[in-house]
């Protein structure tokens, strides 16, 4: 590791920052998580996984684990992108097998019922877990904090659950845009102050995910994906000038060049769909990039593992780059093949 009047560099923040590292940073997007025994065994002590969100000495040991077996460029808090709505005060519960499940908001009535006031008093256990893992994180390891992007936490808060097409949130959306948008404002507001209360306590990077981006046509995703976005930028670097802020657009296809030019984001996380020739082309010379081996290569493992690894470096390592999957790890995926994939990004020679 390089070091610099005798503190160990941080990577990824090297990378974010623009200067150029001895080696390419890798973290996995859901790197804590069950397909883990020590997370599922963690996860069982916690009964509700709200429960293990709101428990600090727990939610710090889960966003350690993968730090202790793989030795990542960085760790993300261990929460989830729900816990605004529940601190705003929707009911939220996350079923076994089922994900989560909300009581539905279609209207403006339910609307009502939501707080902003709520948020930070009800979110300090996540805080909690902040400034204790600012603590005990490893120097060299990087601390990133993180909130879902308006529109995708909105399709679960008006869904009530997962769905294959964001169906309901869309149907308010297009059939009463201007009411719709007072739900996206709101949640502009809480993600505002939930990221801003995360830096507070101690992360270094923020991370934005915006999981269902790319079931927006073009005219919603401008309104709905990149202005409430562009917002939140705005907002974070007036206060926090010196934290970069990430981007994940997924699903955005050519759409996420316009999103990197107008929302004032350091990096762009890139989805499994997007092709690393035309990233390079297209979307390197403007932002810094991280991505995008398929979850589904690193259940497989092996050759083709490597080989999609291999194409990924050589067409982006040598340029600002960060090593990730195109979406999160699945829970069948055996942690010994996220120790080979580390080890092949770190012997990886540009
Ligand atoms: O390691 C990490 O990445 C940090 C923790 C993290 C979780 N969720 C933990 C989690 C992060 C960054 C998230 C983000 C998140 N949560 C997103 C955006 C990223 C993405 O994957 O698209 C979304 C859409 C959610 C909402 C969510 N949370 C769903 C749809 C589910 C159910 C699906 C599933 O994987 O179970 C969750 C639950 C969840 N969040 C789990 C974990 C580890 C599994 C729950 C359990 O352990 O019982």
């Amino acid at each position: 590791m390089s070091k610099v009047n005798g503190a160990p560099q941080k990577r990824l923040l090297q990378v974010l920052n623009g200067q150029e590292g001895d080696q390419t940073p890798v973290w996995l997007m859901r790197q804590a998580g069950r397909y883990l025994p020590e997370y599922r065994e963690v996860r069982k002590q916690a009964g509700s996984f709200l429960n293990l969100c709101y428990t600090p000495e727990l939610a710090e040991e889960v966003t350690l684990q993968p730090i202790r077996r793989y030795g990542f460029d960085a760790a993300i808090l261990f929460s989830d992108i729900l816990v605004v709505p529940d601190g705003l005060g929707q009911t939220v519960g996350f079923k076994e097998g089922e994900g989560p499940v909300l009581e539905p908001i279609a209207d403006l009535a339910g609307l009502e019922k939501l707080d902003l006031a709520r948020v930070l008093e009800h979110l300090e256990p996540v805080y909690e877990t902040v400034r204790r893992l600012a603590k005990s994180l490893p120097d060299e390891t990087t601390f990133i904090g993180f909130a879902g992007a308006p529109w995708t936490v909105a399709t679960y808060m008006v869904g009530g659950r997962g769905s294959p097409d964001q169906g309901a949130a869309k149907a308010w959306a297009y059939r009463a845009p201007d009411e719709f948008q007072k739900l996206i404002d709101l949640l502009v507001e809480a993600t505002i102050l939930h990221l801003s209360a995360q830096v507070e306590a101690g992360v270094e990077v923020l991370q934005i995910f915006d999981t269902w981006a790319g079931s927006l046509p073009e005219s919603a995703f401008r309104r709905f994906a990149i202005e409430p976005m562009k917002k939140i930028v705005a907002a974070l670097k007036v206060r926090y000038p010196f934290v970069p802020i990430i981007g994940f657009p997924r699903g955005a296809g050519p759409m996420i060049v316009d999103y990197v030019r107008e929302t004032g984001i350091q990096a762009v996380s890139l989805d499994t769909g997007l092709s690393p020739s035309w990233v390079r082309k297209e979307v390197q010379p403007l932002i810094c990039v991280q991505g995008n081996l398929d979850p589904l290569l690193l259940v497989a493992g092996g050759e083709e593992m490597r080989n999609g690894a291999r194409f990924i470096l050589e067409t982006l390592g040598d340029r600002p780059f960060i090593f990730n999957l195109g979406h999160g790890i699945v829970p069948q995926t055996p942690p010994e093949h996220v120790a080979e994939l580390v080890e092949f990004v770190r012997d990886f020679k540009r």
